[in-house]
């Protein structure tokens, strides 16, 4: 570590010493503090981000002109795509078999247009009895380890904010009854936030404003912390990698896996049609013989509203950060050892920080800017990568925001749809609206069904049936 006065010089020479601004009034343990924060900070880093991302962006690097659309595999639909989603599904099923398939969520998000007071995995999702996204990924990997008859390690990226209290959910709820060994809990690296003219914000006189450093940088985290050595040592193969936020993804996927396997491809990602042109997912492109995500807000309206001449929108596969990375793949990007560093991002937003009296300030509108990775950058960089189709009305409904769109409540009505689905399939008609949606509130288990035809196959075997009530619960 360096010494106290070489760290305040460094921060002088790069025009950040106001960082230490208030450092006389501070008592020893705040001064610690700061000085672990600032250790971590790369100084030249933030310098070159302020010089390319803030004070001269200049133009996108993504030769828009050179974009075609990419492209995927799609759902099953005819008997030739039955047959290749068949052996998909064998192979990824034998994948899972062996124990060579780990489960990793990305859990270290701010979550601030939700607002909910706690991280977000710990937010209550389930239409009737209110449970955790993280007891819906726990009791879905619960289900696959009891139909492949393997163990399913589960990999946790938290933030330096979320992280105790992520671990102390778990350990309250006795690991929704997956062993405790097999969940790996680890942090996620942060960025300060800096100003307008490339200034680290500070939050308090012994603290600067750091933030988690993007999803994208779960493949650094993954090899600092550890948790590749853990992986490689347990034999993993292929990563399984999901949001926290959206409890219909289906968080091991046998038949994505044997797609990514089959391929040889290192990184795979699943999309849905855009439901129209102005929805707001990133595009899967091909950018020069790459396969790259565009995202919504960089994508010119031209390209985001063309049409083919069969009247569906062109660059319609939108990316719903699923995917599937191998093992080898993760290190290689994360131990930045083979030259490859993700790109970071900026994003302009609300920093709760100081004035030059220490006075806290909330501001009103974007103060500060963040930076961050995003995962899909790895893409181009992967071998084979590939992207396949899913159904999104069974995989995909997102908790982003307080209300409206990918809310608390359309996840829980989509829930609830699924549900109705399901009960059709088995035979059983509910009363549901002209969405599908079912007019009283019922709650599937994963350990019950996880879907279709695991559900299908619980029910057939329920005798006697149980009435459909409101509040009816089947675990
Ligand atoms: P979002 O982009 O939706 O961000 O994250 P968020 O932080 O959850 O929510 P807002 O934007 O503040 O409202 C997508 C996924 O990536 C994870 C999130 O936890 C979520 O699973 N994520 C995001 C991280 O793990 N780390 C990050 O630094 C950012």
């Amino acid at each position: 570590m360096d010494s106290e006065h070489s760290v305040i010089q460094r921060f002088k020479n790069n025009g950040q010493g106001h960082v230490f601004g208030f450092w006389d009034e501070l008592g020893d343990g705040e001064r610690s503090n700061l000085l672990a924060q600032t250790e971590e900070i790369g100084l030249g880093e933030i310098t070159h981000l302020y010089e390319t991302l803030i004070r001269n962006p200049g133009d996108s690097l993504i030769d828009m002109s050179e974009l075609k659309p990419a492209p995927f595999i799609k759902l099953e639909k005819s008997p030739g795509e039955e047959v290749i989603w068949t052996e998909a599904k064998l192979a990824g099923e034998e994948a899972l078999r062996s124990g060579e398939v780990a489960a990793f969520t990305v859990a270290g998000g701010q979550g601030t247009r939700l607002g909910f007071d706690g991280p977000k995995g710990t937010f209550p999702v389930t239409p009737v009895l209110r449970h955790s996204l993280f007891q819906v990924f726990a009791e879905k990997l619960r289900a696959a380890e009891a139909n492949y008859h393997c163990l399913i390690p589960w990999f946790i990226m938290t933030s330096h904010a979320n992280h105790e209290a992520i671990e102390a959910f778990f350990s309250d709820h006795g690991f929704f009854g997956l062993k405790p060994e097999q969940v790996h809990f680890f942090r996620q690296g942060r960025m300060p936030a800096v100003d307008h003219d490339g200034r680290i914000l500070l939050e308090s006189k012994s603290s600067v404003a750091m933030s988690p450093d993007g999803h994208g940088g779960s493949l650094r985290a993954l090899v600092r912390s550890g948790a590749i050595d853990t992986m490689e040592k347990a034999g993993i193969k292929v990563i399984s990698y999901f949001q926290v936020d959206n409890p219909l993804v289906h968080c091991v996927d046998a038949a994505f896996i044997g797609f990514h396997l089959l391929r040889g491809s290192e990184m795979s990602s699943r999309m849905i049609p855009k439901a129209y042109s102005d929805e707001k997912l990133g595009h899967f492109c091909y950018e020069n013989g790459k396969l790259v995500v565009i995202e919504y807000s960089d994508m010119p309206t031209a390209l985001i509203s063309r049409m083919d001449a069969d009247g569906q929108l062109t660059f319609r596969a939108g990316s719903i950060a699923i995917h599937v990375l191998s093992t080898a793949f993760a290190r290689r990007l994360g131990d930045g050892g083979s030259g490859i560093v993700l790109p970071f991002h900026r994003a302009d937003k609300k920093v709760v920080t100081i004035d030059e009296d220490g006075n806290s300030v909330a501001p009103g509108a974007a103060n500060g800017i963040k930076f961050e990775m995003f995962v899909f950058d790895a893409l181009p960089f992967a071998k084979n990568p590939i992207v396949v189709e899913t159904s999104r009305i069974d995989e995909f409904s997102p908790v982003k925001n307080a209300e409206g769109v990918d809310s608390p409540r359309t996840c829980q009505e989509d829930q609830l749809r699924q549900i109705a689905r399901w009960l059709h399939v088995a035979g059983v008609s509910i009363e549901t609206d002209e969405t599908g949606l079912p007019s009283i509130g019922i709650e599937v288990s994963p350990l019950f069904g996880y879907d279709e035809d695991t559900f299908v196959r619980s029910w057939q075997m329920l005798d006697p049936k149980p009435r459909i009530v409101d509040g009816l619960v089947l675990k």
